[in-house]
C-alpha cells in the first residue's frame, strides 16, 4: 500500500446471537471475505472485523422462549458463529461482542457526544404495555399492524410488507407476543435522536456513497420522502444503560453498529493497530450487509457518526434476496439450509458453497439454492472445467517430463487471456461483481481446456518434444493464475492447486499481478490428485431427501409466540390417514445412516419396505416380530437411497424413540381409527 492510501476497513453486519447460522447470513459474510482476500491481492492490507450482536428484543424474547438467560444464549451462539465462520474460511481480523465492556463505553460515550451536540432531546410517548405480565412491550415483544401498508408487523419493524423501521408507539393493534393479550397504552419518558435535521447531510452524502446501487436508491428514497427522529431508548435490563438515565438502555440499533468501532478498538489493543486511523481520520469503510438492514445502515449509522465526530463509511454493499428451492427462505417453514447440520457435517467441502455464492447470480440479485444446480456446478465447472485443466496439466506433465516445470515460451495468446482475466477479474472486484469474478476466472479455465485440447501435447510427445515442453509450460501457468484468480473465492482448494503446480510459498500470499511471473522451469510439481470430487445422482437425492423431510413435517405447524401450534384439521382429513397395525418381518440398519433402519413389515395386506428413524433407540433384532403401528398411505419416500412406503408412528422421549404397540396380541392389517 501506498503511504498516502487511506486504510482499509471491511465490516460484516452483526449476526444476532440467537440462533445457529444458516444460508442467508453466509450469503453477506462469503462475499465480504472474497473482497477482503481480494483486496490483498490488490496489494492493499484491509482490517476485517466483525462479531455478535448481544443485545435488544430479539435476544431477550428467544432467551425467555428457550427458559435461558441472555447470557447464556449469547455466549452459546457467539462460540458458534466464530466456528462456522472459521469451517467457512472466513477470516476476520476480530471477532467481537457487543456486550464485552469496551461496547459499553463506546456506546455511552457516543451517545454522550450526541447529547453534547444538541441531537438528543427528551419526549413523553405513549408505548405499548401488557396488562397481564404487567410489563412494557419494546420492539419485537409486540406484535400488530403496520401503519403504512397494514401487513402483520412486530414492533420495530414491517419485516412482512413494506420493510419499514416503526418507531415505538407507532404499531396499530399491537398484540403481547409472550402471552398474546391486547396491548394497552402508558405513557413513559424517553430519548429521541434528531434524525429529522440530517436530511440535507444525508442526501449529499447518499449521492456520493459507494458500494451497491441497491442500498444508495433505497435510503435516497427514504430520505427523500420524510425523516422521523429515532427513539434511541427501551424498557429493557438487557443492554447498554442510557447515560444519564440508568432505568433505560439504547435501543440496540445503537450499540450494534458501534460494534464496528469497539471491535476495532479491541483488535487495535491485541495487534498494537491504531482504532483511530480507522474511525478518526480518513479511511476507506466498507460495509457489508443483508439488504433488509440498509435504512439502519445508510441512514441512522451515518447521522449517528457525523453527529458524534466520526469517520463516515465510504461504501454500503448490500446482498439480494435468497431462496430455497425457489421458495421463500424461512425458517419456520423449513425452506433453510443450516450450515453446520445440513452442509458441513454431510462433508461438504467450504470452498464449494462459496463457488456457488459468488458465482450463481450478482450480488444484489435474487439467489436461489438448490442441490441439483448445486451439483451441477460442482461437477460441471468446479470438476468438469477447473479441476480436469489443472489435473491434466500436472499429470501429464509429471507423466512426460519427471515431474518438474518444463522449459519453454509464454505464446503470445496464453499471456493475453491471463492478462485479461486478471483486469476483468480486478474490475469485478472494484464493482463487488463477485459473479463476474468467478465467471472471469472461470472462462480462463475454460480457455486452458480448449488449448490443451488443440494443442495435443500427448500427439507432441512423440513427435516434438520441445513443442510439448512449452505447451505444458503453458499450462502450468495458466494453473497458476486460476490459483491466484480464484483463491479469493476457495482459499483452500487453491492451495492444494498451488501445491500441485510445486509453486513456492502459498496461493493466498500471491497478488493477481504474479498470474503472470512465469512458473519455475526445473521446480518440483507436488503430487496429483484431483482437487473436487464429483457428486453423484444418489448423493444428490439424499441431500434433497432431507429439505423434503423437513419441510414436510413443519407442514401443518405455525410459529405462533414463539411456540409451535397445530392448526385444526378436519375429521374428514383424518379420516385419509390409513394408520395399521403391522408386524415386523426383517430389519437392518442402513450403511452410512446412523438414525435409520430398514424394515420389512407385514400390513395385512402385503409386505412392505419402510425407513424408520430408530436405530439409536432399538437393536434390529429386538424388532422382528413385534406389533407396530404404521400410517400406510404416505407418500413413498427415498431416505439414504432407500424407498420407504409407509411410515412407523413412534413417540419422542428426550430425543429417543419409543414404539407404539396394540396393547393386546392384534393382527397385522387391522386399522386404527
Ligand atoms: N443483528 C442485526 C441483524 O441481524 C444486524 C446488526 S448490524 C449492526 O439484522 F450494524 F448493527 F451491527
Ligand atoms: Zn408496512
Amino acid at each position: 500500500m501506498a503511504p498516502s492510501e487511506p486504510p482499509i476497513l471491511v465490516t460484516c453486519g452483526l449476526p444476532y446471537a440467537n440462533g445457529p447460522c444458516h444460508i442467508g447470513h453466509l450469503r453477506t459474510y462469503v462475499p465480504a471475505d472474497i473482497y477482503v482476500r481480494g483486496q490483498k491481492k490488490m496489494g492493499y492490507h484491509p482490517l476485517f472485523i466483525c462479531g455478535s450482536d448481544s443485545h435488544g428484543t430479539p435476544i431477550v424474547v428467544n432467551a425467555e422462549e428457550r427458559g435461558t438467560t441472555p447470557e447464556e444464549l449469547v455466549s452459546l451462539y457467539h462460540d458458534h458463529f466464530d466456528d462456522v465462520f472459521s469451517r467457512m474460511g472466513v477470516e476476520f481480523d476480530y471477532f467481537g461482542n457487543t456486550d464485552d465492556p469496551s461496547n459499553h463505553r463506546r456506546t455511552r460515550s457516543i451517545v454522550e457526544a450526541l447529547m453534547d451536540e444538541g441531537h438528543v432531546y427528551e419526549k413523553d410517548i405513549q408505548l405499548a404495555y401488557c396488562p397481564s405480565c404487567d410489563r412494557s412491550l419494546p420492539d419485537r415483544y409486540v406484535e400488530g399492524t403496520c401503519p403504512y401498508c397494514s401487513s402483520p408487523a412486530r414492533g420495530d419493524e414491517c419485516d412482512q410488507g413494506c420493510g419499514r423501521h416503526l418507531e415505538p408507539g407507532e404499531i396499530s393493534d399491537p398484540v403481547c407476543k409472550v402471552c398474546g393479550s391486547k396491548a394497552g397504552y402508558r405513557t413513559q419518558k424517553h430519548y429521541f435522536f434528531r434524525l429529522s435535521a440530517f436530511s440535507d447531510f444525508l442526501i449529499d452524502y447518499l449521492q456520493n456513497l459507494g458500494g451497491t446501487a441497491n442500498a444508495r436508491n433505497y435510503a435516497l428514497e427514504w430520505v427523500k420522502q420524510e425523516l422521523k427522529d429515532w427513539c434511541i431508548t427501551r424498557n429493557l435490563d438487557w443492554g447498554v444503560k442510557f447515560p444519564g438515565n440508568e432505568d433505560l438502555v439504547v435501543y440496540v440499533w445503537v450499540d450494534a453498529p458501534i460494534g464496528y468501532i469497539s471491535f476495532t478498538e479491541e483488535w487495535a489493543l491485541r495487534a498494537e493497530g491504531d482504532w483511530e486511523r480507522y474511525w478518526r481520520k480518513p479511511s476507506r469503510i466498507v460495509h457489508f450487509i443483508g439488504g433488509d438492514i440498509v435504512y439502519h445502515h445508510c441512514i441512522f449509522w451515518p447521522a449517528m457518526l457525523k453527529g458524534a465526530g466520526y469517520t463516515l463509511p465510504t461504501a454500503v454493499v448490500a446482498s439480494g434476496m435468497l431462496k430455497i428451492d425457489n421458495k421463500t427462505f424461512s425458517k419456520s417453514r423449513g425452506y433453510v439450509l443450516w450450515v453446520i447440520d445440513d452442509y458441513l457435517e454431510r462433508g461438504l467441502h467450504p470452498d464449494l458453497l462459496r463457488y456457488y455464492l459468488a458465482s450463481y447470480t450478482s450480488h444484489t440479485k435474487e439467489l436461489n439454492f438448490s442441490w441439483k444446480i448445486f451439483a451441477e456446478k460442482v461437477n460441471g465447472e468446479l470438476v468438469g472445467a477447473l479441476g480436469n485443466f489443472v489435473n491434466r496439466a500436472v499429470t501429464f506433465t509429471a507423466k512426460n517430463f519427471e515431474g518438474t516445470v518444463p522449459v519453454g515460451n509464454l505464446d503470445p495468446e496464453v499471456t493475453a487471456k491471463i492478462e485479461a482475466a486478471v483486469v476483468e477479474v480486478k474490475a469485478a472486484l472494484a464493482e463487488c461483481e463477485f459473479k463476474k469474478l468467478a465467471d472471469g476466472a472461470m472462462a480462463l479455465a475454460d480457455y486452458g481446456n480448449v488449448y490443451f485440447q488443440a494443442n495435443e501435447p500427448w500427439k507432441l510427445a512423440k513427435v516434438d518434444r520441445v513443442r510439448c515442453a512449452a505447451v505444458l509450460k503453458n499450462c502450468l501457468q495458466i494453473g497458476k493464475a486460476l490459483s491466484i484468480l480464484f483463491q479469493p473465492v476457495m482459499p483452500d482448494k487453491m492451495e492444494s492447486a498451488w501445491r500441485q503446480l510445486g509453486l513456492s510459498g502459498a496461493a493466498a500470499e500471491a497478488l493477481f499481478d504474479d498470474a503472470l511471473v512465469p512458473v519455475e522451469e526445473g521446480r518440483r510439481l507436488g503430487v496429483p490428485e484431483h482437487i473436487f470430487d464429483k457428486m453423484d445422482d444418489s448423493m444428490v437425492s439424499d441431500l434433497e431427501e432431507i429439505f423434503k423431510n423437513r419441510v414436510a413435517g413443519l407442514e401443518g405447524k405455525k410459529v405462533e409466540g414463539g411456540e409451535e401450534k397445530m392448526t385444526p384439521i378436519k375429521f374428514e382429513d383424518f379420516k385419509r390417514l390409513d394408520i395399521r397395525i403391522a408386524s415386523v418381518k426383517e430389519a437392518e440398519t442402513i450403511k452410512g445412516s446412523e438414525k435409520l433402519l430398514r424394515l420389512i413389515v407385514d400390513i395385512g395386506s402385503e409386505e412392505r419396505q419402510i425407513v424408520a428413524g430408530i436405530a439409536k433407540s432399538y437393536r434390529p433384532e429386538d424388532l422382528v416380530g413385534r406389533n407396530i403401528v404404521v400410517l400406510t398411505n404416505l407418500e413413498p419416500a427415498r431416505l439414504f437411497g432407500v424407498e420407504s412406503r409407509g411410515m412407523l408412528l413412534a413417540g419422542e422421549l428426550d430425543g429417543s424413540a419409543v414404539l407404539l404397540a396394540p396393547e393386546r396380541e392384534t393382527p397385522p392389517g387391522t386399522k386404527i381409527r
